[in-house]
């Protein structure tokens, strides 16, 4: 396994295994890594010749400088625990190297990611899916993946990143993996590293309340079940709804009712203190 930490010697590496004719599988990260990410690692290893991880927190994507300053980073642990994932590249950039100009003098582009960017996550933190979009174009333009992988969790995000890539017409396989949870039901996130041991304990209730949501979903209205997860979240002390909506899974937009869409995803914001949890749960699906 080798570290690279500028663009050049990732192009010019990604550049050889390309005409070599092997394929790349590509998981981006912002590290701090957990079993979550190393999930898409392990797909990546097994379907691709080669698997390049990049760890970066990318600054453009935070609204809120303080979440920027406090998001956890671990490069020590990162590193160790790719190695131990088979991956062969790690790539560990500075601003610099993907900012070239830095962040104020940065080209900027404004990418088209249609209706799904703009609820929801896109809603409540203004810029965030253009930055998301901006360092992920600069980094598939890097590395060239054959397939990139991305986490479930973060559904609203895989939804954007298509859209992306589609009118960016960049070529690769977007492959959505499923939710890594805890025990206790808690997707794993690199932000629940920031919970105290107290609100730890009581963040698992997010993915209580989403699951007895079904069973009520069956005999209730999408509005109705909407307010039943948020009055039971809501009830937990420490615990704090940003937002829940019931949406079309391919268009990211809200339904009113069930039969509105083949595919209803729930998905939802929680605050655990000053933590934003995120998470989501599929009320319908059509069998692939
Ligand atoms: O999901 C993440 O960790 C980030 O949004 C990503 C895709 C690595 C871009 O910074």
């Amino acid at each position: 396994m080798i570290i690279i930490r500028t663009a050049a010697e990732l192009e010019a590496y990604t550049g050889r295994e390309l005409q070599n004719g092997h394929s790349i599988g590509f998981v981006p990260t912002m590290g701090a890594l957990h079993a979550g990410h190393l999930s898409l690692v392990e797909k990546a290893v097994q379907g691709n010749d080669v698997t390049v991880v990049s760890v970066f927190v990318n600054p453009t994507q935070f609204n809120n400088p303080t979440d920027l300053a406090t998001y956890p980073r671990d490069e020590e642990a990162d590193i160790r625990l790719l190695a131990q994932a088979g991956v062969d590249v790690i790539f560990m950039p500075t601003v610099e190297e993907i900012y070239p100009g830095g962040l104020e003098g940065r080209e900027r582009h404004e990418y088209a990611l249609g209706t799904a960017a703009e609820v929801m996550e896109g809603k409540f933190r203004p810029g965030h899916f253009q930055g998301v979009a901006e360092v992920v174009a600069r980094l598939f333009a890097l590395v060239r993946p054959t397939r990139a992988y991305f986490g479930e969790k973060d559904f609203q995000q895989i939804a954007v990143i298509r859209n992306m890539v589609e009118s960016e017409g960049i070529k690769v396989d977007i492959i959505a993996c499923p939710i890594k949870r805890a025990d206790d039901g808690l997707a794993l996130s690199s932000r629940n590293a920031l919970l105290s041991p107290e609100q730890r304990a009581v963040a698992p209730e997010i993915r209580k309340a989403l699951v007895d949501s079904l069973e009520y979903a069956r005999n209730h209205s999408v509005q109705a079940t909407h307010d039943t997860v948020v009055e039971r979240i809501d009830a937990v002390p420490g615990l704090e709804t940003e937002y829940f909506e019931i949406v079309d899974a391919r268009t990211l937009l809200p339904i009113t009712e069930w039969d509105e869409a083949p595919e209803v995803v729930g998905c939802i914001t929680v605050y655990c203190g000053k933590v934003r949890l995120i998470d989501n749960i599929l009320y319908k699906t059509i069998n692939k």
